[in-house]
């Protein structure tokens, strides 16, 4: 269980390759960094691996870690559910929906596959402090890891614009939370202006490792469903996950387990929309939204740092990015909770009216299998469901 040596860091724009070091974009161009690996050498690997690896976790698909597992700071993540909707699916008139159930994770969201991995790169370069700008799930995540591992954690937030049970997480592991005056982009910039000094170990989701763990959710999806969804539906905020389930997809292609992918459909909230907005419009770029709105204040981000990424998945994938208003937002929060028995955080719940709309648009009919990612606990975010009442 040695690192593997099989990988590297590869720029997505001008593809330029580098050794894997404390870089978060190419030297060359600027542009965001991926993972790549010798997909040839490790196809026998992986599927060798998956026979002898235990139960489901992010640490079962080690041969497609770019990490030492001997010293992974582990919580135990992933492995989580995913309950096949009983009732929605039915009402709806669809094939087998499944939810995927994030919020099953240590500390309740899907930011745990991506932090296990990036804290233990931390670690493995010798990092003292980790760091990260959040809207609330990635600074409670990266607060337990760090405890974990004993490094110094530093957190940046909107100032009162993170719901309070994610707040009290980061307190609680010992954080340093610096309230940063205006929303997350601009905590972001300044994460990546602290970062610049090469001091603090950035764990955002522009650093390549945090999508190494997060594409295992697509591995998990494939093992668990015995084959891959036909459709993929997930609420994007800053966009990596969507980015790194796309990888993961296209990895099982890669080595070989499956000539199929997803269409990965991307959900936004209707005021913080700024990916939809260039793909509905058929731009290749972005424009930045100054003043993101939602009751969803973990996906209220006007500039996503990883938009390149999630354009490409939407576009190689077949799939499409939908808008969905608050009202849309809380009612699916209500339906789930009430007709599947799943209780979900608004952000996460768009996903759920993302399906609603889907299925107004036909976008899913005739398809056998559809997942809807519900990437965090609902009683993170009691404030919303308390309003909405
Ligand atoms: N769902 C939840 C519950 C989230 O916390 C986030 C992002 C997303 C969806 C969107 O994922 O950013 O990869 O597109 N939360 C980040 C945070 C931004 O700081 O916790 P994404």
């Amino acid at each position: 269980m040695s690192r593997s040596p099989l990988h590297y860091l590869e720029c997505i724009n001008c593809f330029s390759q580098f050794k894997p070091t404390q870089i978060y974009s190419c030297p060359k161009c600027g542009d965001l960094l991926q993972i790549s690996y010798r997909y040839g050498t490790l196809r026998s690997r992986f599927k060798a691996s998956l026979r002898k690896a235990g139960p489901l976790s992010v640490w079962r698909y080690r041969e497609l870690l770019p990490v030492s597992t001997h010293n992974a700071v582990t919580l135990g993540e992933g492995g989580t559910g995913l309950p096949r909707s009983t009732r929605l699916a039915g009402d709806l008139g669809l094939g087998e929906v499944y939810f995927k159930n994030e919020g099953q994770n240590p500390t309740g969201s899907f930011k745990d596959r991506g932090m296990t991995v990036a804290v233990t790169r931390a670690v493995e370069i010798g990092a003292k402090e980790v760091l990260c700008a959040s809207t609330g799930n990635t600074s409670a995540s990266m607060a337990a890891y760090a405890a974990r591992a004993d490094l110094r954690a530093t957190v940046l937030i909107p100032r009162g614009k993170i719901a309070k049970g994610k707040l009290l997480q980061a307190i609680v592991h010992g954080a340093r939370v610096q309230q940063v005056a205006g929303n997350f982009d601009t905590a972001l910039e300044k994460a990546l202006t602290m970062a610049a000094t090469g001091r603090l170990y950035l764990v955002n989701s522009l650093n390549p490792y945090r999508i190494e763990g997060q594409k295992t959710l697509a591995f998990e999806l494939w093992e668990q469903l015995g084959r891959v969804p036909d459709v993929v539906i997930l609420p994007v905020g800053n966009a990596g996950n969507i980015s790194a389930i796309w990888k993961g997809f296209s990895e099982l292609r890669r080595v070989r387990v499956t000539d199929r992918t997803p269409r990965m459909v991307g959900v936004q909230a209707s005021c913080a929309a700024p990916v939809a907005a260039a793909y509905n419009e058929g731009r290749s770029e972005i424009t930045p939204w100054p003043h993101p709105e939602t009751v969803a204040s973990a996906i209220r981000i006007g500039a996503p740092a990883s938009w390149k990424k999630a354009l490409r998945a939407v576009r190689d994938s077949g799939g499409a990015m939908l808008t969905v208003s608050d009202r849309e937002i809380l009612r699916a929060q209500r339906l789930l909770a009430t007709r599947e028995g799943v209780f979900a955080e608004p952000a996460s719940s768009a996903s759920v009216a993302g399906l609603l709309k889907s299925s107004r648009l036909g976008l899913v009919n005739g398809c056998e299998c559809v997942v809807c990612v519900i990437t965090g606990h609902g009683l993170k975010d009691q404030g919303s469901v308390e309003e909405a009442r």
